[in-house]
């Protein structure tokens, strides 16, 4: 019965407006919309650069003009990569607001921790 409480719990979470993110529901989305090119748990490279504690640290790439990987970064970089840096080789389809939400949370929930 618990069990069963705890999953009707993430089916209507998952249809819920947008809200503080969610960290639980940032980690799947970040595996599944960010892990095609970015190691999220080690620090080797893949297509990009390995996003391990990427929350609150400096970019490791050039041109973008940001000091640190922090809240309204990574959400102006998630809204549109190529808006912040044009030739920039990080092309991906459009991330929800509540994605980019969830995302930040998660990443924000694991800085430091590694
Ligand atoms: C199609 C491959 C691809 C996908 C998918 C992708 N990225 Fe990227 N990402 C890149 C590449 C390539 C770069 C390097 C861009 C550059 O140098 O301009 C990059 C750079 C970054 C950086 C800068 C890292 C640093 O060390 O400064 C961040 C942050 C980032 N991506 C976040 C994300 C997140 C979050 C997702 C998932 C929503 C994601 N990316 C999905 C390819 C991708």
């Amino acid at each position: 019965m618990k069990v069963l409480a705890v999953m009707l719990c993430m089916l209507c979470s998952w249809s819920l407006p947008a809200r503080a993110g969610d960290v639980q529901r940032g980690e799947i989305v970040a595996k599944v919309r960010c892990m095609p090119c970015h190691h999220l748990t080690n620090a080797s490279k893949n297509v990009g650069p390995s996003l391990q504690g990427i929350y609150g640290r400096a970019p490791s790439i050039t041109g973008v003009p940001f000091v640190r990987w922090d809240d309204a970064a990574l959400e102006q970089w998630l809204q549109n990569p190529r808006a912040v840096k044009p030739n920039t080789k990080m092309s991906i389809p459009p991330v929800s607001a509540r994605d980019r939400a969830d995302i930040i949370a998660y990443f924000k929930s694991v800085a430091g921790s590694e």
